[in-house]
């Protein structure tokens, strides 16, 4: 048998932060690191959402020690709020989930600052996070950060001159450049720790295809598109996993001794659609330094953050 749970091993003492965590793989990825004894943040953007992850995660453990803060990835002031308050705590993060995300919206929208939508929440406002939380994950050796890619990335569709999708927006293409550069800050990150001794490990996971909120939110979220959604859901969804076992290559990046900085973990099943977790193939695209550290570059100034 595969790599589950079970295989956990205890998190007790250390502290996990889990963007996107009031649904989804998020939300088990945070029920899975509390049941083995974490102590929780589950970060989103909605509160009433938030309360009722936690109460349902209440109600599975009810003395798990997990607590809702307010994240919104799409907004770099909401970033910088929410990694002021961590900071003011001053408690040392052991692990960091960058899961939040959206997918495909249909039509092409701006953030609060300006920025495409997918590319903000996906991509920007985790890099952003992540550079403002760095002394928190650098105050414990061996901490780690997994940012949750995709089977997309493999469209190999980064365009470093229009990473806004300004001159075309094809939805789906975009998502896969958002989860490419996810995959390549992973990669950048555990480089850049190794040669400035941050003693972070940066690392990578994608789910393989489960049956989430994540198409009824985007793809699928207006116009003929919900449609059809409603009409081909039932049979769709029967292809996919539920979020528990698509969480497991996430969680094993997260949690296993065996698992390594610089590495991406997915399905190990046909074509890492399903199957146990494991190591997963990495797109092409993602090995290319250069284009990793131009891409560095252009966050830290969209982002307005350094890493130094
Ligand atoms: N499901 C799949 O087959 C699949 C495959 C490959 C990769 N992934 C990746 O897995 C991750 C989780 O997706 P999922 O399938 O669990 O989808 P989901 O059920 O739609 O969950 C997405 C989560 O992200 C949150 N989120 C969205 N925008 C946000 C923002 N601006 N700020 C903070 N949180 C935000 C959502 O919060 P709200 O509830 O407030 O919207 C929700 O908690 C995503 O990064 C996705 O790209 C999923």
């Amino acid at each position: 048998m595969g790599w589950t749970t079970v295989n956990i091993p205890s998190q007790s003492g250390r502290l996990a932060v889990v963007t996107g965590a009031t649904g989804g793989l998020g939300y088990e990825t945070a029920l899975a690191l509390a049941t083995a004894g974490a102590e929780v943040v589950l970060a989103g953007r909605n509160d009433s959402k938030g309360a009722r992850a936690l109460a349902r995660l209440r109600a599975v453990h009810p003395d798990a020690s997990a607590r809702f803060e307010l994240l919104d990835l799409a907004s770099l002031a909401s970033v910088t709020a929410f990694a002021e308050k961590m900071l003011a705590a001053g408690q040392g993060i052991d692990l960091l989930v960058n899961n939040a995300g959206v997918m495909a919206p249909p039509k092409r929208q701006l953030t609060v600052d300006g920025f495409e939508l997918q590319f903000a929440t996906n991509y920007l406002g985790h890099f952003a996070l992540t550079a403002r939380l760095l002394p928190l994950l650098r105050s414990i050796p061996g901490s780690r950060v997994v940012n949750v890619s995709s089977l997309a990335a493999d469209l190999n569709s980064l365009d470093l001159v229009d990473l806004q999708s300004e001159r075309s927006y094809v939805p789906f293409r975009t998502y896969g450049t958002t989860k490419l550069a996810l995959l390549m800050f992973a990669l950048e990150l555990q480089r850049r720790s190794e040669s400035s001794g941050w003693r972070i490990e940066g690392m990578a996971a994608h789910p393989g295809w489960a049956g989430t909120d994540i198409i009824g939110n985007g793809p699928a979220s207006c116009g003929w598109q919900a449609t059809l959604w409603r009409i081909a859901k039932p049979v769709l969804l029967r292809f996919s996993r539920s979020a528990g076992p698509a969480a497991l290559p996430i969680l094993l990046a997260a949690t296993s001794p065996d698992a390594r900085g610089g590495r991406y973990y997915g399905p190990t099943g046909l074509r890492e659609l399903n199957g146990p977790p494991g190591m997963a193939k990495v797109p092409a695209r993602a090995l290319d330094g250069s284009d990793a550290t131009r891409l560095w570059e252009t966050s830290e100034r969209l982002g307005g953050v350094r890493f130094a």
